[in-house]
């Protein structure tokens, strides 16, 4: 029963004009606002000290084959990313900058991470496999100016907003980076997932945990494993859909729409049938969109 189950709202399916993009990297590095919140600290440091480990947590099959599944099936509802000039917000060790790049056929992709350690192993990967990415270390919500990019993308980076103040805080820095006509997408924590708390998902390799479901900046807490051993933690928090909603209409999004879990045919034929179950019903994890009009 593990199938495609994919639920979107207004979903827009034509390209948006892509716009010149040719002093966005430069301009973007020079892009300073404010200070930062406590939550950004916390989450800089834990990335700085397990950068490795959560490096090695993207090859599990549930983010290959669901995760990542689902990431290219929500950039295909947004008309697709090919030819486009894209920012990977939250970008860690360029997983997805890379792949943007190498597989989904984006003509430009910047970087941009809070986490020194996690820059550290973009660049490394840059150097080595060179694709003519560029990556900044930088808080994203300091970001403050339209840098000439189509999609902005942010793969578990609005979840490290605590409250409606600092989502807003990021969600503003990415309409105002936003073009008219720019896109949004992301996949992070679940709005739905209200139990917010998956011990069943040891399976697959991980764990959600919460010690207060569904109470507004309750912390969640995802435990990485490889084999028995666990090999790293790290905190989100948690936040309503209708906060959601609200803070991406006070940005100035018109709308937003949710993009369930799916799973690719290579998860579906190399598994047995109902392996995926637990991970689709926890809905612990979705994908995100708006579109700036
Ligand atoms: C779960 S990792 C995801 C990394 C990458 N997007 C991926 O999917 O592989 C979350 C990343 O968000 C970064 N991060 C958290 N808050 C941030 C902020 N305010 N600005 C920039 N990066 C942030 C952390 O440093 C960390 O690298």
């Amino acid at each position: 029963m593990a199938s495609n189950n994919g639920a979107s709202s207004g979903v827009p399916t034509s390209n948006i004009s892509s716009n010149s993009m040719s002093s966005a990297f430069d301009g973007m590095t020079t892009l300073l606002k404010t200070g930062t919140a406590e939550s950004v600290e916390l989450a800089k440091e834990q990335y700085d000290s397990q950068s490795k480990e959560y490096k090695e947590s993207k090859v599990a099959p549930w983010r290959t084959e669901v995760e990542m599944d689902t990431v290219a099936r929500l950039l295909s509802l947004l008309g697709g990313v090919e030819g486009k000039s894209v920012i990977d917000l939250a970008c860690g060790d360029g997983h997805y900058t890379r792949w943007l790049k190498e597989h989904q056929g984006a003509s430009k992709v910047l970087g941009v991470d809070l986490s020194p350690g996690m820059i550290q192993l973009a660049e490394e990967q840059e150097q080595a496999n060179p694709l003519g990415l560029k990556y900044i270390c930088r808080d994203a919500g300091t970001l403050d100016q339209h840098a000439g990019v189509d999609i902005v993308f942010a793969a578990f980076l609005l979840n490290y907003a605590s409250n409606e103040e600092e989502l807003l805080k990021l969600v503003t820095t990415i309409y105002n980076i936003l073009p008219k006509g720019g896109k949004f997408g992301t996949i992070q924590n679940s709005v739905h997932d209200v139990t917010c708390h998956h011990p069943e998902l040891r399976k697959y390799g991980f764990e959600k945990t919460c010690e207060q479901p569904g109470v507004e900046g309750a912390t969640i807490k995802y435990h990485f494993y490889q084999g028995s051993d666990l090999t790293c933690t790290i905190d989100n928090y948690f936040l309503s859909r209708s906060t959601y909603e609200r803070v991406f209409r006070r940005a100035g999004f018109s709308n937003i729409g949710f993009v369930s879990f799916s799973v690719s045919d290579k998860g579906l034929n190399g598994y047995p049938e109902g392996y995926w179950d637990e991970l689709l019903d926890a809905r612990c994890i979705e994908g995100i969109f708006a579109l700036k009009y």
